[in-house]
């Protein structure tokens, strides 16, 4: 059965996206089989893999709110082994009519059990919220990948998430572990190392050893459509994410020796 990663933060612009986008390819080109699901009404992640959120004739919202299959309307993206559930400015109505429902939180959930024997690694990309989305995929997940900057007001914004993140495991999701990511870091950055000091204090193995440095070519890949991994394949980020696709599998994988011993 697939493992569930969500990829959450109520900040914008702390690379939720190009996380997805980049694990994704990580994990493909070591021969996974990887669902991404695009969960921001923005479609950046759909964009991200090339596709145009405008011309989406169906998009989770019709999932999520109309119970269509998602097997109808997965998306096999150009990149070999990556399928996206892809999203538009439609995806903003679940927000507003789907806690009307009983158990809507239950959702996602059900609405990707139907395909999760086709998958080994499923991602969610959640808008930048601690909306309903993201409670959703905070349900649906086995771990919550929380990537956070390297500054003062980034870190303290760790505190609402992690408190969502404990209601959810309290009332819906009881197994639901996390890992915090730290993007977008830059060695010479003395207040940077200092944050990174202190994040590391705080959480302990709660936070990912591996961390993504700045790198333009990020942006580049994101241009292009592309996951990093294929489009600057031997570029630094490329080989951070890489690294860190290899740190959350041993994770999992000592989980499931556990779980099963
Ligand atoms: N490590 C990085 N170095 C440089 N730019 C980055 C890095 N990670 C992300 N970015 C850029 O920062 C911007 C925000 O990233 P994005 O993944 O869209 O964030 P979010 O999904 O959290 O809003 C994008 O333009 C992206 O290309
Ligand atoms: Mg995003």
């Amino acid at each position: 059965m697939a493992y569930v990663v969500g990829i959450c933060s109520q900040k914008g612009g702390v690379a939720k996206t190009t996380t997805a986008l980049s694990l994704a390819g990580a994990w493909a080109e070591r021969g996974q089989r990887v669902l991404v699901v695009d969960l921001d009404p923005q479609g950046n992640l759909t964009l991200g893999l090339g596709f145009h959120p405008k011309q989406m004739h169906h998009t989770l919202a019709d999932v999520l709110l109309n119970a269509t299959p998602a097997s109808e309307v997965v998306l096999a993206a150009s990149v070999s082994g990556i399928d996206l559930l892809p999203a538009n400015k439609n995806v903003h109505l679940v927000e507003r009519y789907l806690p009307s429902r009983p158990h809507y939180q239950f959702v996602l959930k059900q609405a990707l059990e139907g395909v999760l024997p086709d998958y080994d690694i499923v991602v969610l990309d959640c808008p930048p919220s601690l909306s309903v989305l993201t409670t959703l995929a905070l349900v649906t997940a086995h771990l919550a990948l929380l990537p956070t900057q390297a500054e003062y007001f980034s870190a303290y914004a760790l505190k609402p998430m992690l408190q969502m993140l404990q209601r959810v495991r309290e009332r819906y999701n009881a197994t639901l572990v996390y890992r915090i990511l730290l993007t977008m870091f830059r060695r010479r950055n003395r207040a940077h190392r200092i944050i990174r000091a202190r994040l590391e204090a705080t959480f302990g193995t709660g936070l990912c050893r591996t961390v993504i440095e700045t790198d333009t070519k990020l942006r580049e890949a994101a241009i292009a459509g592309l996951p990093v991994t294929h489009f600057a394949s031997k570029t630094r980020s490329a080989m951070q994410y890489r690294q860190l696709a290899q740190e959350l599998m041993a994770y999992v994988q000592k989980e499931s020796i556990a779980q099963t011993a």
